[in-house]
């Protein structure tokens, strides 16, 4: 982008669940050394405290209330847990709660030292001029066999096709709502992690952005 010519690069990773956009963001931050914002954290900490106060998240007047309270310990592992997950995707289809995350993403996207964020609408929404944006996708089955396994590190009971129908489910509807749904911008690069690694998914999303970088020095 020729007006951010002379600063950081903000980093766009957006893809679906389980599909290993947040260890690539990850690691291109440090990397680049870059800031980095996983967003998903940002929907998991709305969920969670819905969740905690029992509130309703079929209910998007309860679930934007759940926004006022922002402050959570991301190594919190509730925040990953199956209902939070589940909930997460649920209230992120209401306007008025991804309008009310909007500019804390878009200021950490603003800032001079550049950053990478990863989530479902950064190249499309919150930083539609980024200098790289990539698109990290997998089969479903792919995903659900990551996601098992780290269910099963952490010691909780989990069955593949509980999980894949869940990823199915997910995808639907992240991909199907009607505000920022989940899809790969015009100008973002595809990279398929189904038969890749975690360290080959890294080595490839680091060759990606520096092509890119190239390119447009
Ligand atoms: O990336 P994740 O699985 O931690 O995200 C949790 C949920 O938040 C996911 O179901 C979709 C939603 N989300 C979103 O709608 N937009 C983002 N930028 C990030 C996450």
């Amino acid at each position: 982008m020729k007006d951010r010519v002379n600063l950081a690069p903000v980093i766009a990773v957006d893809g679906p669940a389980a599909s290993g956009k947040g260890t690539i963001a990850r690691a291109l931050a440090d990397r680049f050394g870059l800031p980095h914002m996983d967003t998903g954290l940002l929907y998991r900490a709305v969920a969670l405290n819905l969740w905690r106060w029992g509130g309703d998240a079929g209910n998007e007047f309860e679930a934007l209330r759940a926004c006022d309270d922002l402050g959570f310990d991301p190594g919190d592992p509730e925040l990953r847990s199956e209902p939070v997950s589940k909930i997460a995707s649920m209230i992120s289809a209401y306007p008025s709660v991804r309008t009310a995350l909007l500019k804390r993403q878009q200021d950490f996207a603003a800032q001079p030292g550049g950053a990478v964020l990863d989530g479902r609408d950064i190249g499309t929404v919150i930083a539609p001029h980024a200098d790289v944006k990539l698109f990290v996708t997998a089969s479903a089955e792919v995903r659900a066999q990551r996601r098992l396994k780290e269910l099963l590190q952490r010691s909780m009971n989990a069955h593949y096709d509980d999980v894949l129908a869940d990823i199915h489910a997910r995808d639907e509807r992240d991909a199907g709502r009607e505000v920022a749904p989940l899809q790969a911008a015009g100008d973002a690069i595809t990279l398929d992690t189904s038969d890749l690694d975690a360290d080959g998914a890294i080595s490839a999303a680091i060759r990606l952005v520096e092509e890119r970088l190239k390119q447009s020095a």
